[in-house]
């Protein structure tokens, strides 16, 4: 597979064409960014970890029945993808409150949000992601309705699995969020799922695992991204993380 010309650019990924029809390469950047590009960093390996876990967990989710645009690692920092058409929405499922939820309604941070919260914003940096209804969505003519409601039932499923998979290794996983594309009429999960994407505390001491340790200057964030990334990640090759994945039946209880 050889990489072609940029198709695009954006805060901390890029993309490129290929010279396989139909598919991407996307290249995870050492760009940090936080609070609407106002806050910009560049962390060596910071790319790397964050491709690792987005490819660990796709392959989970596959293995689980969820299509993912994932196809192959080619380095360590650029993934092949499938090519698709991208929904601008940002689908936000939250498990514990906190970040915006918490400053824009009266939840007390950290409270459970027993079922999850399904938030969708508007991707549009332009507009700083306004968020979305039902309503606005469908009038917007973002999806149909019953692409809607497949969107927000594979966002449960891959909460389900990713909690379980996480609280195996003690981590809660408070929130994440995801965005989907079309291939053809097929809806596909796509860009990342890591450290930048999804908000973790540590089951045992709280502490933050994610890029809120970049947003609020709560630490080395090169070496928590480090140690999540290896937390994550390592058993992979033992083939528990297909055990981790198959185990939650209950998933919503063992994710708390
Ligand atoms: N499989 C895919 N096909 C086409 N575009 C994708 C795919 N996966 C992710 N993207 C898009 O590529 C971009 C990734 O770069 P990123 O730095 O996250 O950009 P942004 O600043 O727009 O969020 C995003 O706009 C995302 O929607
Ligand atoms: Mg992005």
């Amino acid at each position: 597979m050889k990489q072609k010309k940029l198709l695009y650019t954006g805060k901390a990924k890029s993309v490129y064409h290929t010279d396989v029809k139909g598919t991407l390469i996307v290249e995870f950047r050492d760009d940090i960014t936080a609070f609407d590009g106002g806050k910009k960093d560049t962390l060596m390996n910071k790319g790397g970890y964050n491709a690792g876990v987005s490819a660990f967990f796709f392959s989970c989710l596959e293995e689980n029945g969820v299509k993912t645009h994932f196809l192959e690692m080619l380095d360590e920092k650029r993934m092949v993808v499938r090519e698709l058409s991208m929904i601008p929405l940002e689908v936000i499922v939250r498990n514990f409150a906190a970040g915006s939820i918490v400053r824009n309604y009266p939840f007390k941070e950290g409270s459970p949000l027993k079922p999850p919260v399904i938030v969708i914003d508007y991707k549009d940096d332009s507009r700083h992601d306004p968020m979305l209804n039902d309503d606005l969505i469908i009038a917007l003519r973002l999806v149909t309705p019953p692409e809607l409601k497949r969107i927000k039932t594979i966002a449960l499923r891959v909460n389900a699995l990713l909690s379980g998979l996480l609280a195996k290794e003690g981590i809660t996983l408070v929130d994440f969020k995801l965005e989907f594309g079309r291939q053809g009429k097929t809806i596909y999960l796509g860009d990342e799922i890591s450290m930048d994407s999804m908000r973790l505390w540590d089951k045992k001491t709280g502490e933050s695992l994610d890029k809120d340790v970049y947003r609020f200057n709560k630490g080395d964030v090169m070496a928590t991204y480090q140690v999540v990334a290896a937390r994550i990640t390592k058993k992979q090759k033992s083939g528990a993380a297909k055990k981790a994945v198959a185990a939650p039946k209950n998933s919503k209880k063992r994710a708390r």
